[in-house]
């Protein structure tokens, strides 16, 4: 039911699953945590930080193998999580850095204490690229703890927000309570993600903060951010 557009599972080309083991265990507890569809983001640092794209292919098929030798109901999808760089919007280009499941969709992350000038640089670069972007966990840039400034990305360049379930489900200080709650009211967040890396330390909980927001946000907004709007990567 759920799609998980952000995920390390790939095993041996990030900081994600070390191995074809781990990388089957992950796979089973996505299942069981009810994603039926999942996007492969492995880390990739424009003009910096490579793996190699055969190893990911290679390592993203014996996947799709395993999850259909176990009978998992799950469909898997190729994808890069980007960490933005000047190289970023020519790679992007270049199809040397992959969208999400092949879309125009891009997720980009920043470092967390990057500035919001550089956020908006990237926005206009991808998109200028002819890519939309799709910030990845958003709660950890300190610039956008000014959610007018999330406002203006979404307007402006047409950012779209992915934030990890952990935001709903773990505790959270009060500040943080309050950035929460303002950004579900005013619409500002597009997708929950698992951003899983290993098991375990890292499970998904995907289950769990669709009951989160179920309760706090209401069915529709459940849906919308676990997998209604994710649909778009798809069409
Ligand atoms: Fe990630």
């Amino acid at each position: 039911m759920f799609t998980d557009m952000h995920n390390h599972f790939v095993y041996g080309v990030d900081d994600g699953c070390a191995d074809s083991d781990a990388m089957l265990k992950l796979l089973r507890a996505l299942h069981e945590d009810g994603i039926t569809t999942v996007i492969a983001t492995s880390h990739i640092t424009p003009g910096q930080r490579h793996f190699s794209l055969d190893d990911y292919q290679a390592h993203f098929e014996e996947a799709k193998a395993l999850v259909e030798h176990e009978n998992l109901q799950m469909q898997l999808y190729t994808g890069h999580e980007i960490l933005y760089t000047d190289a970023a919007s020519r790679y992007l280009r270049e199809g040397k850095a992959m969208t999400l499941a092949n879309s125009e969709y891009a997720l980009i992350e920043f470092m967390p204490g990057e500035k919001y000038e550089r956020l908006c640089e990237a926005a206009q670069k991808i998109r200028n690229a002819g890519y939309y972007p799709v910030f990845a966990h958003i709660e950890r840039y300190a610039c956008l703890s000014d959610i007018r400034k999330i406002e203006e990305l979404a307007d402006r360049y047409g950012v779209r927000m992915q934030v990890n379930c952990s935001l709903f489900v773990r505790k959270q200080g009060l500040f943080r309570r309050h950035w929460i709650k303002t950004v579900m009211k005013n619409e500002l967040i597009d997708y929950v993600s698992t951003d899983t890396h290993d098991m375990p330390g890292r499970e998904p909980m995907m289950k769990k903060c669709y009951d989160v927001l179920i309760h706090e946000y209401g069915q529709t907004a459940a849906d919308a951010l676990t997998h209604k709007n994710a649909q778009d990567f798809f069409s």
